[in-house]
């Protein structure tokens, strides 16, 4: 057995051993981490949902969601199991990019509540065993707030070198885009200025600069400002974009990082909050994951896995698993406190820039055939439900969601299949208030103008789709995935574990095995509509059986330590396995 020495973040080293009984895809070294961090890495093993405040539970009948609401549906999301919440911007916003666009990084939007609701609601997750993390949104401001205004007004102020500025029109000025199609450029001209500002995003979201170190202290003061009201950490917004090196003659496609900056941000943090975390959004290519774990942890703590999510997809999308199975190989080497966190549907569109043409082709085809589907020349702009269609392809994708390496991530409403409104601009499409009850709005407020409005006609009309109807339904999707994350709850192995993937001998079959302090989980799932059977060998082992965690069904390894699955058509199973 090979012994790797690892050295920690915070300065401990650690000793793991590589396992010989890989297989032959599954080449990286398995690292586990021992009990005794369990307090600190709480983020290896943690349920996170995701919540806009605006479109969760409007408290006032003004028809935008509160931090009342929430705090008023925390029970809610402890019944289903939530460990974390995860709050989409809530800070004053002209609100053109749902939040995105912060006017004032310091304060809460005056339709969600005052400070002291914030609060409040902090306190009662808290009281509940949940922490609270949110979003930090510094690689930009909205144009209208004051630090811009001030900077575009006068050559000679402050705040002008807080921004990225050129007088001539930069050669690439419409190379970058993030929201091709929608987006026409990266450089805009500002009259007032008299120059060209620079921005990643949407023109009203010109990018701050980071290489300004009165802004990099800005940014601590956010950092600390929110960690001292109770934040257990920050789902970091456009990480790759945050880190660019920006300046006029810089080229947006190959842009320079200073990846220091996240070491920096990670240290920081932790100076604050000894067990904070930084949940990172960048979706780069393996090749490019390990300077923003940093190579022993350093960098931040967990990021979204959306390259195993567009390989998800596109095994939903045509029952085969290889390159999902090769996703999940090639983002397997990751420091020993780093965590993935998978997730089904997020906020924005589903990204599949990551595929092949031909894939990605096969993706559409299957669950964004319409143009109106698809958006930015790389994504769909649907929930998972309607995506899917077939009720049991969803279950699927959530037994693969919990039982993949990392966390699950929920975002709200995914928990009982709400649909998708494709009416509503670009990614509003998914951003429809919570479907409660069959109520007035929902459920989801008294109010005569909504925020935006609820889903009322179709298959997926609230009068359908609500809480409280899947609530009084055993065979709910809200019921199943309420089994799910307690099922998760009782297998740590997942979160703290090594793993490896298992030869299943059929492309349709997916079987991962979790090991951890001489507990073993075998994961089984078949991607296929039709019923497989999969004859496997969990281990090196000649004895022992496999105890179906969702049957109680106990079954027998044969003498050659193989084990025989029959699985219905989209079926799973979860088996722990006794030697
Ligand atoms: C990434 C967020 O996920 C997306 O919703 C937003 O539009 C951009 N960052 C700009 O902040």
């Amino acid at each position: 057995m090979k012994q790797l020495l690892i050295l920690l973040s915070f300065g401990i080293f650690l000793s793991c051993q590589s396992n010989s009984s890989e297989s032959k895809e599954d080449k990286a070294p398995p690292v586990a981490v021992p009990t005794d961090f369990i307090e600190e890495l709480w983020y290896k093993n943690s349920l996170i949902y995701n919540v806009d405040v605006e479109v969760f539970k409007d408290s006032d009948g003004n028809g935008y969601g509160d931090f009342k609401g929430l705090t008023q549906e925390l029970d809610y999301l402890k019944g289903l199991g939530v460990q974390t919440i995860w709050l989409a911007p809530f800070q004053p916003t002209p609100n053109k990019d749902d939040g995105y666009d912060v006017s004032d990084f310091y304060g809460i939007d005056t339709h969600l509540g005052t400070t002291q609701d914030f609060d409040e609601c902090v306190r009662q997750a808290n009281l509940r065993g949940i922490r609270v993390i949110m979003d930090l949104v510094t690689n930009h401001t909205s144009d209208q707030h004051p630090w811009f205004q001030q900077a575009r007004q006068r050559k000679d102020s402050p705040y002008r070198s807080w921004y990225v500025w050129s007088k001539e029109r930069p050669e690439k000025w419409d190379s970058g885009m993030v929201f091709p199609g929608v987006q026409k450029a990266v450089w805009t001209f500002d009259k007032q200025a008299g120059e060209y500002y620079y921005h990643r995003f949407y023109d009203f979201q010109p990018d701050l600069n980071m290489q300004n170190p009165a802004v990099v202290q800005e940014m601590r003061k956010i950092i600390r400002y929110w960690l001292d009201k109770g934040i257990a950490g920050f789902r970091v917004d456009a990480v790759p974009f945050l880190i660019e090196v920006a300046n006029p003659g810089f080229d947006p496609d190959k842009p320079q990082h200073q990846f220091d900056m996240i070491t920096q941000l990670h240290q920081y943090v932790q100076w604050h909050k000894r067990d904070a975390i930084l949940l990172g959004e960048a979706n780069v290519d393996p090749k490019e994951q390990e300077p923003y774990f940093g190579k022993q942890g350093e960098g931040i703590h967990t990021m979204f896995n959306f390259f195993a999510n567009q390989h998800l997809f596109y095994a939903l999308a045509t029952s085969d698993t290889k390159s999902l199975k090769k996703a999940l190989i090639d983002t397997k080497n990751i420091p020993a406190t780093s965590q993935w966190a998978h997730f089904l549907r997020n906020h924005d569109e589903i990204d599949l820039g990551r595929l092949s043409d031909e894939e990605r082709k096969k993706v559409y085809a299957k669950f964004g055939p319409d143009a109106n589907m698809q958006l930015y020349d790389r994504g769909i702009r649907r929930r998972l439900a309607p995506m899917l269609a077939d009720p049991r392809l969803v279950e699927l994708a959530y037994s693969v969601l919990f039982s993949l390496p990392g966390m699950p991530v929920i975002r709200y409403g995914e928990e009982i299949g709400m649909g998708d409104d494709l009416r509503l601009n670009e990614r509003l499409s998914i951003r429809t208030p919570m479907q409660w009850s069959t109520g007035t709005n929902a459920g989801f407020s008294e109010g005569t103008k909504l925020v935006r409005p609820v889903i009322s006609d179709g298959p997926y009309r609230y009068s359908r789709v609500n809480v409280a109807a899947q609530r009084a339904d055993s065979a709910s999707l809200l019921n199943r995935v309420t089994r799910f994350a307690r099922l998760r709850r009782e297998c740590p192995e997942i979160g703290w574990g090594t793993w490896e993937l298992l030869d299943t001998g059929s492309e349709n079959v997916l079987a991962i095995r979790y090991d951890w302090q001489g507990r073993s989980l075998l994961m089984v799932h078949n991607f296929s509509a039709a019923p497989k059977s999969c004859t496997l060998k969990p281990s090196q082992k000649t004895k022992g059986s496999a105890r179906n965690l969702l049957s109680k069904k106990v079954e027998q390894l044969d003498q050659q330590g193989n084990i025989t699955i029959p699985l219905a058509g989209y079926g799973y199973s979860w088996y722990r396995l006794t030697n």
